[in-house]
């Protein structure tokens, strides 16, 4: 797929590339992998949400705390770097030079990160860094409100949707794959709940913007939604 893609002039190719969608769309998966078709840079903005998360949660602050997260947000230099191991990442997530990468994974960020990322305080503070990142262009970047707030004149906007059903049972395989347990149903309503307030929020919620291309892709393999995007790019 690179080499067909790299036959294309570079200057009719899309810079800034704006991928949003709900939770366990395969948003990480089809932008990590378009991002290294095209050798851009792959920037998963959830990952700054989570880092916040769990940092908080770590140093025992009440959530329902606007003004303090905001804070913790506002001071806290978050980095996001390529993956310097291969145990399945898909990049560094740095904190004051500490490693959190699986630290934001964890069932307890996932269950909260949605509270958190609703704050209005929050989202300036990261979505300022998200911008100045996004703006240098040659760059793939993930999340709920990139075509929408972040980046609204991005080159290709892309939104993948999928049922709570297929994105639950795609979370669930994916960490039964990582040798872990999980219960289908559990997840499925942790699916359901975040996407609940990720949509309702007042603050950049989550929505295609108008000039998005959206993808249904619960009948679709990972090639399948792949060929397709890499289709956009041209
Ligand atoms: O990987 P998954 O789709 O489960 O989530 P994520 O992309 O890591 O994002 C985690 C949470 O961060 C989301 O549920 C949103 O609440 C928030 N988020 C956001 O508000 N805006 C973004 N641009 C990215 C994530």
């Amino acid at each position: 797929m690179k080499e067909i893609y790299n036959t294309m002039p570079s200057s009719n190719r899309p810079s800034m590339i704006a991928i949003d969608g709900p939770a366990a769309s395969g948003k990480s998966t089809i932008g990590l992998r378009l991002a290294s078709a095209l050798g851009y840079l792959f920037f998963d903005t959830g990952l700054m949400y989570r880092a916040v998360t769990w940092l908080a949660l770590d140093h025992d602050m009440n959530l329902h705390d606007e003004a303090a997260i905001t804070a913790l947000a506002e001071k806290t230099q978050i980095d996001v770097a390529p993956a310097s191991k291969s145990d399945g990442r898909a990049c560094d997530v740095l904190v004051a030079g500490r490693d959190i990468t699986w630290q934001t994974r964890l069932p307890e960020v996932d269950a909260n990160v949605s509270v958190v990322s609703a704050y209005r305080g929050v989202r300036a503070a990261l979505s300022s860094q998200q911008r100045r990142i996004g703006k240098r262009g040659q760059i793939v970047m993930v999340g709920r409100d990139i075509g929408t707030v972040v980046l609204p004149d991005a080159d290709l906007k892309i939104y993948l949707d999928a049922s709570a059903e297929e994105r639950a049972k795609r979370r669930y395989d994916e960490i039964i794959a990582r040798g872990g347990s999980a219960d289908y149903h559990n997840i499925l309503a942790k699916v359901i709940e975040r996407d609940r307030i990720d949509s309702t929020r007042d603050v950049a919620p989550l929505k295609a913007a108008e000039d998005a291309v959206v993808l249904h892709t619960d009948k679709l393999t990972v090639d399948e939604v792949f060929e397709q995007v890499i289709a956009l790019c041209k």
